[in-house]
């Protein structure tokens, strides 16, 4: 089985100005037609209604093989105001017609996704990491937070889980140590519970590529920037148990 990265669509409300992740997301269902597909937040530009509409009618088409979570435009305006209201939005806009397998906003528990594809069963694993705060020095930083971590503890500790593939995937960038306004603030929890237990970590946020080989105890950590307009995106495949990467064209 083959996994697409997309990352930062931030539909926004004019269609005019969505013109070039339509471009890609048509390219990647032109090209990649069995892929899977992840996507790390901030699929709309600013949590308004028409935005994620727009997002809805461009991603409909890949449902049953995209998993998705919010990044910080999602619940909220220009990614530093959260509204209670927009993390709503969201959950009743794209990750329950687009069938996550959980929701996002308020106190939720990681989605939970298993893939089978011959021998291999992938599990997805997605995290909403916006920190829900009223604060707008916080907002645009990060947070797993209790709830999730406990259940992800959970999670990786179950017996019937231990042989899958597992693909762990948030919005926000867990290396951006002591910056204000990027953060995510409990990402050493998160890497002492994860550590040797996932395969894969995705994320997006910073709008930069990059691909980090055998840390935290991953075989892969991926970083990925806006797709929209951009030329290629990362591809992992997955075959036997073995998993490798590489950047494909869109
Ligand atoms: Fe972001």
């Amino acid at each position: 089985m083959k996994v697409l990265h997309l990352s930062d669509l931030h539909f926004h409300t004019n269609s005019k100005d969505n013109r070039k992740i339509i471009k890609t997301l048509n390219s990647v269902k032109e090209k990649y037609s069995n892929h899977y597909i992840v996507v790390t937040g901030d699929i709309v530009d600013d949590g308004h209604e028409k935005q994620f509409k727009n997002a809805y009618n461009a991603l409909k088409t890949f449902k049953g093989r995209i998993f998705i979570v919010p990044g910080n435009h999602d619940f909220g305006a220009a990614g530093n105001f959260y509204s209670r209201e927009r993390a709503k939005i969201f959950d009743e806009m794209l990750t329950k017609p687009l069938e996550q397998g959980g929701t996002f906003s308020f106190d939720n528990k990681p989605t939970v996704n298993v893939v089978t594809d011959g021998d291999d069963k992938t599990m997805f694993i997605g995290l909403d990491s916006n920190l829900e705060t009223t604060s707008p020095f916080d907002f645009a930083c990060g947070e797993i937070g209790k709830t999730q971590r406990n259940a992800l503890a959970e999670l990786l500790h179950d017996n019937t889980t231990r042989g899958m593939n597992k693909i762990l995937f948030f919005h926000h960038h867990p290396f951006l140590r002591n910056d204000p306004f990027m953060e995510m603030k409990d990402a050493s929890k998160l890497a002492r519970l994860i550590y040797g237990k996932v395969n894969v970590i995705m994320f997006g946020h910073k709008h930069e590529m990059d691909c980090i080989k055998n840390t935290w105890g991953a075989d892969y950590i991926l970083a990925a920037d806006n797709s929209p307009g951009k030329a290629k995106v990362g591809e992992l495949t997955i075959e036997d148990g073995n998993i490798s990467f590489k950047y494909v064209q869109v």
